[in-house]
């Protein structure tokens, strides 16, 4: 008789936990890399995008990419969730315009939107990083839309390049008087023209002009105060700047980090009053190794670390780029780990891979999952343990290791013992 209990019992949890059924297995689990379906059954089209948390859901604001261009022919797209599992389309937040007269006409390029809502102004408040149409990426410019609604639709205001007429708050008195510009240098990446970049030529260059600003997100502070970090001189230094109250411009106090460092794809969090910030190097869509930099203050010093990701293709963040980093509601120390994995020939079947920002010895760390859920930033998941069926890693839990070490008399399936 209990034979045939644990027969029963065993035969239930297999199918419970460790093949649920379909339905479930896709609702509530993200699966980096895979095609993920929105409530219409078509893969998610908000690539680089970025999420607002507001009034108990969460909204997706992305590129829209199509078939055969990575050029905005639509817009800023715009879904929902209650979970981050399941998302709905809300249409197109931010539309291209038929006026060629317009920074936004169709076919310019609109790239890593990001929405923050500002209490005071009541609005929501869209940047992306813009460049004019049939100008390649030489234009380099931040743009601003509005709306007083979240999905939108949103009302373009403005693009422009930032900070014009104002230094970084940490280039020394030195570096604003040296007189040498790009120009003077006949060959890139010479002992002498990487100093010259350290010492600031191109935000002197780019001084009256505003600078450069490419890959980009946006980050609210504690106090709400925001912040615009994007990729700037030439994608070789990032500059972090402030917003006005209003968060619709710049207030002309930046800092640069990691002066002549190549990153871009700058994504940024908070936890226990440090801030981190997870970058890529340029190398264009294809994918190379993730960069992290802490800071006990917004405004610097920045520190960088060892590359985060660790395990098998780790010097090319598992095929990503980073693109946002989202604090999880209601769980504590939990985030989310946003990249995109880019094909450039095919930019409409661009996949994400989401991945939990895990700790060790106080410093983030990304591994690689086939599949997991939110269950394991609960504060007594067991994170260090995976196991393996098929081709496929999974994520075992606290409360869950519990019941897969009972199975371990089952033909067939293949685990790591979970540490107790
Ligand atoms: C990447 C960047 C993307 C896009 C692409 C164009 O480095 O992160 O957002 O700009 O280059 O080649």
């Amino acid at each position: 008789m209990n034979k045939v209990i644990l027969s029963v019992f065993v035969f239930f949890i297999q199918f419970t936990f460790i093949f649920p059924a379909k339905s479930q297995e896709n609702n509530h689990s993200f699966r980096p890399g895979a095609i993920w379906h929105d409530d219409r059954g078509i893969h998610i089209n908000a690539h680089g995008g970025g999420i607002l948390y507001f009034d108990n859901k969460y909204y997706w604001f992305g590129e829209h990419k199509s078939e055969n261009s990575n050029a905005a022919l639509v817009g800023v797209t715009c879904y929902s969730s209650d979970d981050l599992y399941h998302w709905k389309y809300e249409g197109v937040a931010l539309p291209v315009v038929r006026d060629l007269s317009s920074d936004i006409t169709e076919g310019c390029v609109i790239e890593r939107p990001k929405v923050i809502y500002n209490a005071k102004t009541k609005q929501f408040v869209m940047y992306f990083h813009l460049e004019l149409k049939g100008e390649g990426y030489k234009a380099s410019r931040t743009g601003i839309a509005v709306s007083d609604s979240v999905a939108g639709t949103y009302k373009f205001l403005k693009s422009y390049r930032p900070n014009a007429g104002h230094f970084p708050l940490n280039m020394t008195e030195k570096q604003k008087q040296e007189r040498t510009l790009p120009d003077y240098f006949s060959a890139w990446w010479t002992p002498e023209w990487r100093q010259a970049t350290v010492d600031g030529m191109f935000v002197r260059r780019d001084f009256d002009s505003g600078q450069m600003s490419r890959d980009m997100t946006l980050f609210v502070d504690d106090d709400g105060k925001a912040y615009h970090i994007y990729s700037s001189e030439e994608n070789l230094t990032l500059h972090l700047a402030e917003l006005s109250d209003d968060y619709l411009s710049h207030t002309g106090k930046y800092i640069r980090i990691a002066p002549g460092g190549h990153n871009e794809a700058p994504a940024i969090f908070k936890k226990d009053n440090l801030y981190y910030m997870i970058t890529s190097g340029c190398t264009g869509w294809d994918p190379n190794a993730a960069r992290l930099f802490t800071a006990d203050s917004i405004m610097g010093t920045w520190t960088e670390h060892p590359n985060p990701c660790s395990g098998k293709d780790a010097e090319l963040t598992f095929h990503s780029q980073s693109t946002y980093i989202l604090p999880v509601q209601g769980m504590k120390d939990a985030f989310i780990f946003m990249a995109d994995r880019w094909t450039p020939r095919h930019p409409i079947d661009g996949r994400y891979v989401w991945l939990p920002i895990l700790f060790e010895n106080g410093l983030p760390v990304l591994k690689w999952f086939d599949k997991w859920d939110l269950n394991v930033f609960r504060p007594d998941a067991e994170v260090d343990n995976t196991f393996e069926i098929g081709k496929q890693t999974f994520l075992l839990y606290h409360a869950r290791t519990k019941i897969v070490k009972s199975m371990q008399s089952v033909p067939g399936r293949r685990h790591h013992s979970p540490r107790l």
